[in-house]
């Protein structure tokens, strides 16, 4: 029998309301929470139990994003209503990519236990595998991510998504966005192959996006407010696709986008799996302070949560899920002093400045921070507190072989020999390197054996000789 007019359309009005329904469902699916990347390159952290509250209490975090798959995080985060991401060591990746045995008892003995009484739900595979040197790891990367994706299955673990963190250098070209395009490297032997896992186990593309960083780079050319999301005026419209952008932030995700659908994948979802700004580091880091990195993460906070979302350009309206970078300062990460400057929280558990991940905003308003100044002084490099004296003199050899002149003063007879100590010759070779070489993009680092400092370290030498302070003054 067919059904009467009313009938019809009480039948419409029922598809459309399950309609409407799977509308919605599909939107709250993934959910605009920001979460916190939970690092632990720190020989002063808080104990897990203690960082779990600190995530949840202080930060008001949704999400948490680990390196590992850690037992005693993963057990504080037990009962907790927090989405865990983990992720499989680097060096899992060329073992895991064939051999199903080692991915299953890995499997079975680090997240079932955990699962699902510890809310885990992604496994990234790696850590920017792809922009580390080790190009076997390149091309194993999507069959252990299949291993791993069968592996899960297989013990239950069905909420678990896989995916990868890459970097913003898997791309060959990003300006302007429409222009992204993907590594001829990888392409297509990494990328088409990870992007059709990614689609068909409707997984997301993890991305880490710091405009922090084209920003320092090239500070005279990119406005500090357009990477900041503070600019009113600025817009930059992009010829290829005719869309207009507001900050560099979307810039750099949409050039990803596009790369992603020049390989025919217009549809995956990017996952923001890190961003964020430094609050510190070396005296040379103009940009590198607690007013900026406040600036930047309250304003990509509001983002995140908006609502409507925002999206970026290429993909109006949709949700962008997110984890900001980082919990704490690690004070044992490598590089640049940056690196060490990133977290929300001191290693002591205290805010470096207000902020919270839910978007609540004091009643009375952020306490206004100092403005910050550049550092206008001398810098000098020299050997680090504690720094390893085998490794030091390594160090001082490699300094001393770049550039002919480099070490001319600590030479035997020199101006600078005396006092002839590891740590003063070092200090000099350092200072001589990184003023020669600063400008090609060579740092006051050295495997973590030196560090910047603005106290003269010429002076005790001006006692010993006054050659030697000169010897200084040229390299400076
Ligand atoms: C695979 O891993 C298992 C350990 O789970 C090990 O016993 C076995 O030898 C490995 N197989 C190969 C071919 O490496
Ligand atoms: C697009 O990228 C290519 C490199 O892949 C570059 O040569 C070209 O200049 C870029 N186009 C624009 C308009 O910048
Ligand atoms: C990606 O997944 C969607 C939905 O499952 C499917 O319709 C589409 O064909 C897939 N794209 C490719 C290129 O495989
Ligand atoms: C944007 O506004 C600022 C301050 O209002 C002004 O100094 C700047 O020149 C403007 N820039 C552009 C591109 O209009
Ligand atoms: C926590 O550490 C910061 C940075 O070292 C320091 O400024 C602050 O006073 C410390 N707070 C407490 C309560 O110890
Ligand atoms: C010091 O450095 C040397 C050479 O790099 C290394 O072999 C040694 O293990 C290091 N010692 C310590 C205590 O880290
Ligand atoms: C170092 O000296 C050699 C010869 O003494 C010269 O050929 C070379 O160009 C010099 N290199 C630099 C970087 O000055």
């Amino acid at each position: 029998m067919w059904p009467s007019g009313a009938m019809a359309a009480m039948g419409y009005l029922r598809l459309c309301l399950v309609a409407a329904l799977l509308i919605a469902f599909c939107r709250a699916e993934i959910s605009s929470k920001v979460g916190i990347n939970y690092g632990q390159l720190g020989n002063n952290l808080p104990s897990p139990i203690h960082s779990v509250h600190l995530i949840k209490s202080h930060l008001k975090s949704g999400r948490v994003k680990l390196y590992d798959a850690n037992p005693d995080i993963l057990r504080a985060l037990r009962g907790t209503d927090l989405v865990v991401s983990v992720m499989l060591p680097n060096n899992f990746i060329n073992p895991f990519s064939s051999n199903q045995s080692l991915v299953d008892s890995w499997i079975e003995s680090n997240l079932a236990p955990f699962y699902p009484t510890t809310k885990i739900r992604y496994l990234l595979v790696g850590n920017e595998i792809l922009s580390l040197p080790d190009k076997t790891a390149w091309f194993n990367l999507v069959p252990a991510m299949r291993r791993i994706k069968a592996a899960l299955k297989r013990h239950g673990l069905n909420k678990v998504k896989v995916g990868t963190s890459m970097a913003m250098d898997v791309l060959a070209a990003s300006y302007p966005p429409s222009n992204g395009t993907f590594r001829s490297d990888i392409a297509v032997r990494v990328i088409e192959p990870m992007l059709q896992f990614l689609n068909r186990t409707k997984s997301f593309y993890f991305l880490d996006v710091y405009p922090y960083f084209p920003w320092s780079s090239d500070p005279y050319n990119i406005n500090l407010e357009y990477a900041m999301f503070e600019s009113k005026n600025i817009t930059v419209t992009d010829p290829g696709s005719g869309l207009v952008y507001h900050n560099l932030f979307d810039q750099m995700v949409d050039a990803n986008i596009f790369a992603m659908a020049r390989l025919g994948y217009p549809d995956i979802r990017v996952w923001i799996a890190e961003t964020g700004w430094p609050n510190g580091g070396d005296y040379d880091q103009i940009g590198a302070n607690i007013y900026n990195a406040a600036t930047y993460n309250r304003n990509i906070v509001k983002r995140f949560l908006s609502k409507p979302p925002v999206g970026t350009p290429a993909r109006p309206g949709q949700v962008i899920p997110s984890f900001i970078f980082a919990l704490y300062n690690e004070n044992q990460k490598t590089g640049p002093g940056t690196e060490r400057h990133f977290g929300l929280l001191y290693p002591n558990g205290t805010s470096v400045y207000e902020i919270q991940l839910n978007g609540d905003v004091p009643k009375r308003g952020y306490k206004p921070l100092p403005r910050p100044q550049p550092y206008k002084g001398r810098i000098w490099c020299i050997v680090a507190e504690k720094a390893n004296r085998t490794a030091v003199v390594g160090a001082l050899a490699y300094a001393c072989s770049q550039g002919n002149k480099t070490c001319e003063a600590i030479q035997p007879g020199k101006e600078c020999y005396r006092p002839n100590s590891l740590v003063r010759h070092a200090s000099y070779a350092f200072s001589a390197y990184w003023s020669q070489f600063k400008k090609q993009g060579g740092t006051c680092y050295f495997d973590g054996l030196a560090s910047q400092t603005i106290v003269d370290p010429s002076k005790p030498c001006l006692l010993v000789s006054s050659e030697c302070f000169c010897a200084w003054e040229k390299i400076y």
